[in-house]
């Protein structure tokens, strides 16, 4: 089948290499030339395991290709797959103007039959929306075209895209046109030969489900954060408690870590989005207020523990700072706490050398004019000349790291880490001080 992908991003690229790897005719379409002509040259301009290798296979075999010539585009799908950011407007609505600009383009261009597909996470009412801009374009240049809308939120998960998009969980199709529900059928065949994961709904539910879905979890996670913050008050240990009612299969473990709270490209602009959709419908949607503001504070539990724990002498520290991407397998920052810690750091007249897997890149570009902020090549490289070691991305590679030597190296043996990644008692039979997010607070001889 002939499909166009509508912006190239982690959304975009990532479903035009899983589609063109199960046959299909693909061409990515971008308004940014840089990234087409990185793709165009074999660079994978985001990191994503798997995704490197995707791409290279299916660009070499002619299915996947990459353009900035939007008629080209147009005139390539039968399906047209919208994948460009929805990001956070100034009152937290989401901001449709490239999902318009995309609209606009296929109005213009339009000259067969298409189903175009809302893969963008877009507020309840935006398919109406496209629909209509299509419409009014068509309408401009004399043209009856027949069109088909259809809702197909992403659920993939950044780190996880590629396994995430071939074997999903559910695919959600909002369609009220069948010859178009039957074509989407065709293109989700492949990723679901085990067992049929479709479901198919009307317009509104499929895009209200996406941030349903959001929006749950990151309650979950503020719900955590919040009671860790309890825990500590309590003397109680929030990893405990996660395993005590984790393992009850109505609550169960998913997204139940107490954090540097939550990040990215998605979970913080789509809880304010749906929080922007109740209030233009009249309604307040409570605990989404509760789980935003639990989670802007929890940003900011790193620096209330080094604060507490250095007081003034904070200025002129340095801080090795492990992690810079919101979570781990990504190298997107967007919304990262790690902003938040390095910015309240720097504001406290510190200074920070920080090491992350594959962020660097894109942090160096972000604190370029920022005298303070150094780079690692390595987590251990970091920790030189550094006075403490703060913990912000649950990276892999610092899951068993050499203890003796951070010890050895930091000025004051002490560790704040924003992510529990080790048994307290354990990093403390090293002779470090071990301060994390909802444990009880000791000195290296356990003391609370
Ligand atoms: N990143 C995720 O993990 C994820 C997961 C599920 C859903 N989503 C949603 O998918 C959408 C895309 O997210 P993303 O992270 O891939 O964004 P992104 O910023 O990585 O990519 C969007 C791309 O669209 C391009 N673009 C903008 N306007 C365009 C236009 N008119 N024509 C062609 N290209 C255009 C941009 O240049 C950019 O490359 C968002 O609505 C997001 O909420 C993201």
């Amino acid at each position: 089948m002939k499909i166009t992908v509508i912006g190239t991003g982690y959304v975009g690229l990532v479903s035009g290499a899983c589609l063109a790897d199960t046959g299909n005719d693909v061409l990515c379409l971008d308004v940014d030339e840089r990234k087409i002509e990185m793709l165009e040259r074999g660079e994978i301009p985001i990191y994503e395991p798997g995704l490197e290798a995707l791409v290279k296979r299916n660009a070499e075999a002619g299915r996947l290709r990459f353009t900035t010539d939007v008629e080209a585009s147009v005139k390539h799908g039968l399906v047209q797959f919208v994948a460009v950011g929805t990001p956070p407007g100034e009152d937290g609505s989401a901001d449709l103007k490239h999902v318009t600009a995309a609209a606009r383009n296929i109005g213009r261009h339009l000259d067969h039959y298409a189903v175009v597909v809302d893969k963008s996470t877009v507020p309840v009412g935006t398919a109406d929306r496209v629909r209509a801009t299509i419409s009014e374009e068509l309408q401009v240049r004399g043209s009856n075209q027949d069109f088909a809308i259809v809702s197909n939120p992403e659920f993939l998960k950044e780190g996880a895209a590629v396994q995430d998009f071939m074997k999903p969980d559910r695919i959600v199709i909002g369609s009220d046109d069948e010859r178009a529900t039957q074509l989407m059928r065709s293109v989700y065949l492949p990723f679901q030969r085990n067992h049929e994961r479709m479901l198919v709904m009307d317009v509104r539910s499929a895009e209200l489900t996406k941030y349903a879905a959001n929006a749950m979890l990151a309650t979950r996670i503020s719900f955590m954060n919040d009671l860790a913050n309890l825990a500590e008050r309590l003397g109680a240990d929030i990893e405990m408690v996660r395993q005590g009612i984790g393992s009850d299969p109505r609550i169960g473990y998913h997204f139940l870590y107490a954090g540097t709270g939550y990040g990215g490209s998605c979970f913080p602009k789509d809880v304010k989005a749906l929080q922007r959709t109740g209030r233009e419908n009249g309604m307040e949607l409570r605990i989404l207020q509760a789980v935003e503001d639990v989670n802007e504070d929890q940003k900011s539990r790193l620096l209330e523990k080094v604060d507490r724990r250095f007081g003034n002498q904070v200025k002129g520290m340095r801080f090795a700072l492990w992690g810079l991407a919101f979570k781990p397998n990504t190298d997107d920052m967007r919304e990262a706490p790690s902003l938040v810690i390095i910015g309240g750091l720097l504001d406290r007249g510190a200074s920070i050398c920080a090491y992350d897997p594959v962020a660097t890149a894109e942090a160096t570009e972000l604190f370029a004019a920022q005298a303070g902020v150094g780079f690692a090549e390595s987590p251990m490289a970091a920790l030189d000349g550094a006075d403490a070691l703060l913990i912000v991305t649950e990276w892999k590679e610092f899951r068993s790291p050499d203890f003796d030597g951070i010890r050895e190296r930091l000025r004051h043996p002490v560790i704040i880490d924003g992510r529990n990644m080790y048994d307290p008692a354990m990093v403390r039979s090293f002779g470090l001080e071990y301060l994390a997010i909802g444990r009880p607070a000791s000195t290296q001889d356990g003391k609370t």
